[in-house]
């Protein structure tokens, strides 16, 4: 094994490399302090790896995004959000056997407990869905004992996956105030989401096939991400062995945020008031260049992809396909593509390598499909799912996961005795200066 080497202080110390499938290199500073009194500080964690997986492997410089060895390029083509769900999971794509026993599994699981519909009812309908989706999840605890025994928690899986679905559509529900639609055992998982979203008592319902196709391959492109934030979220909750529906309701609490997973509602946010001031997408991009503007271009740039997002990639093109097969025109997509060319010419995003990243398009389907903005999150959280589930697993099943608890660099007051009230004088707020 190669070795690092670090100088401090004089000393001189050496550290294991660890090389990954795909030549990555990593410093193995897990004995740094205790050798050194040092720690290592990456605010972000930008420059930090947290774990060892086999899940999802990501290229930033190259746009390159595979799932358990398979490009997504390839995955978007074939498979069904079922087979993407079992592959994360369990690790290999699954044999006809295996598929349709999952998929029976997640069939029996659909319903959520009736008395859970009651908690919906104290919500107020302005609730944002994520808050909803995040709360009903936690709640399923209080159902479903999460056991450590292996048994239990593959059925806690199982009823996560299947149940997530209903609880997004019932949100969406109450967020109209129309009737719940209960699942059907009988429709896959994307024909279930889209009847229980769309159908109304007043008339029949017929799935759209481009629809359903469109929303399959939009859960499977967000299926996983390696360490992304709410991912990292999923594992250090879980790394206190809180259970399964406590980690992944945290998870979709931090995906909730407009830099992560909240920027495909902010997306079409933005192209809507792009629109409304006359479609100037110009004034925009020198808005998201000047310093002195909090305004960012939402759904460009990412911490990893210093590249072409590949699922952006893949979205642009689903879009003007589903939209065409779908007869649907949206001033929005051209808005967003003219946006894209103007950036990509600039220097600024230029020499950035700021890029469109997976949620620039997303919500132009979701919009095809007649799904409101405040739900484009919840989607992103449904698609999402199984790479929590699959990454939550992978520690618990690591015999070296132990609790995550980072370390710090104090920048606070020197010891200092306790003023008596009488003596004390205002003070100014404490700043972060750098060291
Ligand atoms: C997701 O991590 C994942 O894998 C996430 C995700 C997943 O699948 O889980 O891929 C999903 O979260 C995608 C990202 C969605 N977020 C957005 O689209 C929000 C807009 N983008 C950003 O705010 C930003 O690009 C981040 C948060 C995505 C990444 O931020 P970084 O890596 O911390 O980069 P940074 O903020 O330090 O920016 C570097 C420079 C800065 O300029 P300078 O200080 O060098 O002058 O680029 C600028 C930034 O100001 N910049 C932008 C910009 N993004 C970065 N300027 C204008 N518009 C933007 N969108």
């Amino acid at each position: 094994m190669s070795m690092a080497k670090l100088t401090l202080n004089g000393e001189e110390y050496e550290f294991p490399v660890v090389v990954g499938t795909e030549n990555e290199t990593g410093i193995d500073f897990s004995t740094l302090r205790a050798r050194t009194g040092a720690i290592a500080l990456d605010p972000g964690y930008g420059n930090t790896g947290s774990c060892l997986s086999t899940i999802t492997f990501i290229d930033g410089e190259k746009g390159i995004l595979r799932y358990r060895g398979y490009p997504i390029e390839e995955i978007a083509e074939s498979a069904s959000f079922e087979e993407v769900c079992y592959l994360l999971i369990y690790g290999h794509l699954p044999t006809d056997d295996e598929l349709a026993g999952f998929v029976r599994e997640l069939r029996l699981h659909t319903m959520i407990r009736e008395e859970m519909k009651d908690f919906f009812k104290d919500f107020p309908m302005t609730a944002h869905p994520m808050m909803v989706l995040s709360a009903m999840l936690a709640s399923l605890s209080a159902y479903y004992p999460s056991g450590s025994d292996d048994e239990e928690v593959d059925l806690n899986i199982i009823r996560l996956l299947a149940k997530a679905e209903t609880i997004a559509a019932f949100s969406y529900k109450k967020s109209v105030g129309q009737p719940w639609v209960y699942p059907r055992n009988d429709l896959s998982y994307t024909e279930n989401f889209l009847r229980m979203m769309f159908a109304v008592p007043a008339e029949p319902y017929v799935v759209s096939p481009v629809q359903a196709r469109a929303l399959n391959l939009l859960l499977m492109l967000h299926a996983d991400h390696e360490q992304n934030c709410s991912t990292s979220t999923v594992r250090m909750v879980g790394s206190s062995q809180a259970n399964l529906f406590a980690a992944i309701a945290a998870g979709v609490y931090a995906l909730w945020g407009p830099l992560h997973g909240g920027a495909n509602q902010k997306v079409i946010e933005m192209l809507r008031m792009i629109r409304a001031d006359g479609g100037d997408y110009g004034k925009y991009v020198a808005m998201a260049k000047d310093k002195d503007s909090p305004f960012r271009l939402m759904g460009f740039g990412h911490r990893v992809y210093k590249n072409f997002d590949p699922r952006a990639r893949i979205l642009k093109k689903a879009a003007d396909e589903v939209l065409g097969d779908l007869g649907v025109e949206d001033p929005l997509l051209e808005i967003a593509k003219n946006l894209e060319r103007v950036a990509l010419e600039d220097e600024f995003f230029v020499e950035r390598k700021l890029y469109p990243n997976v949620d620039f398009y997303s919500g132009i389907l979701y919009r095809a499909m007649g799904i409101p903005s405040n739900m484009f999150t919840v989607m992103f959280a449904l698609g999402r799912l199984p790479g929590w589930i699959s990454q939550w697993k992978e520690m618990r099943e690591d015999p070296k996961a132990k609790i995550a608890r980072p370390r710090q660099i104090y920048l606070g007051e020197r010891t200092r005795p306790f003023a008596p009230r009488a003596a004390r004088q205002a003070e100014p707020a404490p700043e972060l200066t750098s060291a």
